[in-house]
């Protein structure tokens, strides 16, 4: 962990030291008892504390004890903030276990395993979760971004197009849990629950196969990229850039192209190759999104 790198190389010095200290001390008393035996000398001679006396050598290990204690103890000291560092990095690999259970139970219906929104690619209905915007790292953003997410859960938006999770709210989640989530999204870990989706089969809408293309294409159309320049009445849709979509299934497609399922996904994936110069802008969808989309503008008659 780079975190504990500076503590991790002070702790080796002082445990290196507080190895080799009692190494020097025994060398010392072993040198001295030689020089004693060599010069057959007078104990009061020699190195007056080493060798005087049993009353001497207790007070050298007392303190040799005192200091090795000492150093174990900054050496400890000097290790407590990898430590810290650790438990905190275990911890939050706890809240994202937690967080990742939560969102495939509650979010990957609108937001999708991989957290880029419901139809993956053109990101409808949820918005994408896994963007480095809500990865920031300066403090400030990251600040802002919790604030913001742990407001959106516990509140909903949109007038409940996001809805309010929080137990406040008469919703399942607990601050904890909304706490866990909000780790997990800051901290991008879609590994996490992607794993998770894995081993429970779970699936994002968009890799499923369309089992109700008018439902589909309705959250497509009226939910999605489209609404924000078409009116669909009587749905969140209200754009006013294009003609609304009421009664389309009823006239020609640009005032040009017979209706048909052909002709809308002719139209909307390049509008221009029906009527050039359309101020309609392209959409490379998945053909299937084209299907989905042409099911519910047959339905608006
Ligand atoms: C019914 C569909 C739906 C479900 C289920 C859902 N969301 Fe959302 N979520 C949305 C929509 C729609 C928005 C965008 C709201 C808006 O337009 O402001 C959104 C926005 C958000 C945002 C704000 C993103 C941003 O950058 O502004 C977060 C965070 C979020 N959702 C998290 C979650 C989590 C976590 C869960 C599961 C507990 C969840 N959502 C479940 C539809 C959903
Ligand atoms: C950026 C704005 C914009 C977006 C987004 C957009 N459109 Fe359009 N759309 C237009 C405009 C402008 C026209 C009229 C263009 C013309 O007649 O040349 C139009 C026309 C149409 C028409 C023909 C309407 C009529 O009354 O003849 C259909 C159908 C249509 N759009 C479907 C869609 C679908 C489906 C989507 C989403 C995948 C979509 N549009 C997204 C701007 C948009």
């Amino acid at each position: 962990m780079e975190s504990g790198g500076g503590a991790g190389f002070l702790t080796t010095v002082v445990v290196l030291i507080a190895l080799l200290l009692p190494v020097l001390v025994l060398f010392e008393a072993w040198r001295s008892r030689r020089v004693a035996l060599a010069d057959d000398a007078q104990e009061a001679t020699l190195d007056p504390v080493l060798s005087t006396a049993g009353m001497s050598r207790k007070i050298v290990f007392g303190m040799v004890v005192l200091t090795e204690a000492f150093l174990l103890l900054i050496a400890y000291g000097a290790n407590e903030p990898f430590r810290q560092a650790e438990a905190k990095e275990r911890q939050k690999e706890f809240a994202v276990e937690a967080a990742a259970h939560t969102y495939v139970q509650y979010c990957v219906s609108c937001h999708g395993v991989s957290g880029k929104g419901y139809l993956e690619n053109i990101g409808l209905v949820g918005k994408p979760l896994a963007t480095s915007a809500l990865q920031a790292t300066d403090p400030d953003e990251h600040k802002a971004n919790v604030r913001m997410i742990t407001q959106t859960l516990v509140n909903g938006r949109n007038a409940g197009a996001m809805p309010a999770w929080g137990v406040e709210n008469g919703g399942p989640l607990n601050y904890q849990m909304i706490n866990e989530l909000t780790i997990m999204i800051t901290d991008g870990r879609w590994d996490a629950v992607e794993a998770l989706a894995k081993t429970q089969g779970v699936m994002s809408p968009t890799e499923a196969p369309i089992t109700d293309p008018v439902a589909a294409g309705k959250l497509i159309v009226t939910q999605g990229a489209c609404a924000s320049c078409h009116a669909v009445s009587g749905t969140a849709a209200k754009g006013a850039v294009g003609p609304a979509l009421d009664g389309i299934a009823n006239r020609k497609i640009g005032g040009v192209a017979d209706f048909n399922a052909a002709n809308v996904k002719k139209w909307v994936a390049n509008p221009s190759s029906l009527k050039p110069g359309s101020s309609m802008p392209p959409y490379a969808l998945k053909d299937s999104y084209l299907d989905a989309i042409a099911a519910y503008l047959a339905t608006l008659k």
